[in-house]
Formats: structure tokens, C-alpha cells, sequence
């Protein structure tokens, strides 16, 4: 069976292509989930791409991956600097989580520079743009074979 992929976006990504492009580009979410649909069918792997707002829905989405995925990339944007429900709900899942910034967030404000999600995540790729997700994904691909 195709190994089945979740890939989580946070608040204000929906934003993407207008939002502060000079620091996380001109490409839209749509333009990112296209480059991941892509990646994931030339590894055989389905694909659920999901953006939210709101804390709570994400924290959902990742108890239902439970059972509904086999791997989860996540960019939980501005909760992962905050959110310990997200690291709670993340750490219930016995499956590779690789997590994903556009920007280097080492680069930018202090407050950016630790993520409640890196502690339960098997890799981190920041500061590469909407390539992190498609490296991400390739190394999914690597980990799930
Ligand atoms: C981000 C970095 C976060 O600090 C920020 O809050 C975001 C996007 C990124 O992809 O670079 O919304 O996760």
C-alpha cells in the first residue's frame, strides 16, 4: 500500500506570496502543495496537505494521524515557538515528523530561534524555501523504504 504522508502548515502560511515575501518568497501554499504532490507521486506516496489558523484543528489533525498517516512534515509556523499542545500531540506518534521552516530561523528574531517541535521531530530543515518541503519529503521517502 502507497506509504501515506501528512503535511501540516500553521497560521499565516495561507498568506504565502504576499506575505513578507522578502523573507519567505513569492510562492503561494498552493504553489508548495503542487511541488509536494509532485514529489510524493514520484515516490508512490499520497499526499494530505493541510494549512490551519488555529491551534486546536492542528492538534486534531495530528491525533488523527495516528491512524490515517504514515509520516508527518509539519511548518507549524508561529506555534512551534509556542505550542506545547502541539509537541504533546506529536510525541503520542510513533512515525518519522520532520519539520520545516521557509526561513532560517536562526537568523531572525531570539524568539525565533527555539521550536517546542524540534525535540520530537527525527529532522529540521530551515532556510531553504519550499525546497526544505520537497526534502523533506524525499527523505520520508528514504526513511519509510
Ligand atoms: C516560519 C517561521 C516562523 O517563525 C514564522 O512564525 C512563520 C513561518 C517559516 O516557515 O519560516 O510563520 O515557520
Amino acid at each position: 500500500m502507497a506509504k501515506r504522508v501528512l503535511i501540516l502548515n500553521g497560521p499565516n502560511l495561507n498568506l504565502l506570496g504576499t506575505r513578507e515575501k522578502s523573507i519567505y518568497g513569492g510562492d503561494t501554499l498552493a504553489d508548495i502543495e503542487a511541488m509536494c504532490r509532485e514529489t510524493c507521486e514520484k515516490h508512490g506516496m499520497t499526499c494530505d496537505f493541510r494549512q490551519s489558523n488555529h491551534e486546536g484543528e492542528l492538534v486534531d489533525w495530528i491525533q488523527s494521524a495516528r491512524k490515517t498517516a504514515d509520516a508527518i512534515v509539519i511548518n507549524p509556523a508561529a506555534y512551534s515557538h509556542t505550542s506545547v499542545a502541539i509537541h504533546d500531540a506529536l510525541r503520542t506518534l510513533d512515525k518519522p515528523i520532520l519539520e520545516v521552516h521557509l526561513s532560517n530561523i536562526h537568523q531572525r528574531e531570539p524568539f525565533r530561534h527555539h521550536s517546542y517541535v524540534s525535540a520530537v521531530a527525527k529532522g529540521v530543515i530551515c532556510g531553504l524555501g519550499p525546497r526544505g518541503y520537497t526534502l523533506a519529503l524525499e527523505a520520508i521517502a528514504e526513511i519509510l523504504n
